[in-house]
């Protein structure tokens, strides 16, 4: 088979790592990067510290408007697509990249994977959960974390091609977290205590792009008792200038760290706060408390299970979230085992084995 996976965006670069490696065991991978993301902090990192395969595409589209923008990835995608002719179109989660492949596949009558499928936070006014609906919605397998998420498929009406495979980032974090925590620096080169700080990330546009809502977690963060590592989204960096915010307090500022200093970070970290879907679960998984900075998640398996809160971005709610964080244990499994990538590679390979023809619905 030949498979053409389309990535663009920083948590994009860290779902491929698991599959493209159990991919390229059986099966030719074409990989475009779109340029969504082209920061070095935000995108070449990533493929140097984690070993990716290089790009065969890389069609730079850069920021902009979201019709703009998923406007020219449409466009240039579908030239790769007339080009390469691919078996199946690899997506992931839910950013314009996703969607601008998955687009772009559909009207080409070609079989779409969608990694990360029947996610919901059921608000509309969050671009991502309309790159997700309609994502799923063109897909021929939706690889779904967990059964709830499968269940929400179901409800949508979407029940053929729905393969329950865990979570892709459960994967990659397996797969580096012994390096994370042997090789980082981080913690020294900050000067930080194992459990004695807390990390931060903020970055959604409904967040980022609201005065008030950043001003909101901004004061939050510059109340904590403990110093807060808060590695900058370039998005929120900038806001953070256009409006003059300086968090004060024991906040340190970073520019975007990789992806071993981000998971030795949030492993020792006291408590995450953070408003990223691919955080929130990560502190699951190294068993950490998180704070969630959004009034809603997709991910609500994390609430239920008692390690995730949600506090939006009201300071006296995220300070009282934070207080509140003392859990013990382990967190239960919500996401699978770790072997997402082995799942999803197996299901395509009994489809190519088969025989692909394009626009076959599996
Ligand atoms: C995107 C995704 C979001 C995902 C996030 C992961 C969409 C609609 N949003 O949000 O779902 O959670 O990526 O991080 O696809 N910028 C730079 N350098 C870069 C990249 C971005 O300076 O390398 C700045 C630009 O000013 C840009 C802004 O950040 O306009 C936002 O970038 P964009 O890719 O549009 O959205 P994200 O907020 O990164
Ligand atoms: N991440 C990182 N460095 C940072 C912030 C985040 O490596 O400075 C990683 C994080 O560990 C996770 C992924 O980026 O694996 C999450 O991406 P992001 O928060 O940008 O997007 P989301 O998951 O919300 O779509």
């Amino acid at each position: 088979m030949k498979a053409l996976s389309i990535v663009g965006a920083r948590p994009q670069f860290i779902k491929i790592g698991p599959l493209s490696d159990e991919l390229r065991q059986r099966h030719q991978e074409i990989l475009v990067h779109t340029g969504q993301h082209y920061d070095h902090g935000m995108s070449a990192s990533f493929f140097e510290e984690l070993d990716l395969p290089t790009p065969d595409y890389h069609l730079g589209i850069g920021s902009g408007l979201h019709g703009a923008q998923t406007g020219a990835m449409l466009a240039a995608i579908e030239a790769v697509l007339l080009k390469e002719n691919p078996d199946a179109v690899i997506v992931y989660g839910d950013t314009n990249s996703t969607l601008a492949g998955a687009l772009a596949a559909a009207k080409l009558h070609i079989p779409i994977a969608h990694v990360e499928a029947g996610l919901r936070s059921f608000n509309r006014a969050m671009p991502e959960e309309i790159n997700r609906v309609l994502t799923d919605h063109v897909s021929t397998w939706l690889f779904a974390p967990s059964a709830p998420a499968a269940e929400r498929l179901g409800r949508e009406g979407i029940v053929g091609g729905v393969h329950i495979v865990g979570d892709i980032m459960l994967d990659a974090l397996r797969r580096h977290r012994e390096r994370a925590l042997t090789r980082s620096e981080v913690l020294e080169r900050l000067r930080l205590p194992p459990q004695g700080y807390y990390v931060a990330t903020v970055h959604r546009a409904e967040n980022a792009d609201d005065r008030q809502k950043l001003g909101g977690l901004v004061e939050a963060m510059s109340c904590l008792d403990l110093p807060v590592v808060f590695p900058l989204h370039p998005r929120t960096r900038g806001r953070m200038v256009e409006f003059g915010m300086k968090p004060g307090g024991n906040v340190r500022t970073l520019e975007p760290v990789g992806y071993l200093d981000m998971l030795a970070l949030q492993a020792q970290a006291a408590c995450v706060l953070t408003d990223s879907g691919g955080v929130q679960k990560e502190a699951y998984y190294l068993g950490v408390p998180c704070v969630t900075l959004r009034d809603e998640t997709e991910w609500v398996e994390t609430l239920a299970a008692g390690w995730n809160v949600l506090a939006g971005t009201d300071p006296a709610r995220i300070l009282a979230a934070v207080r509140g964080r003392a859990r013990e244990g382990n967190p239960p499994p919500l996401y699978g085992d770790g072997t997402t990538a082995r799942r999803i590679v197996s299901i395509l390979s009994d489809w190519a084995q088969d025989g692909p023809v394009k626009g076959k619905k599996t």
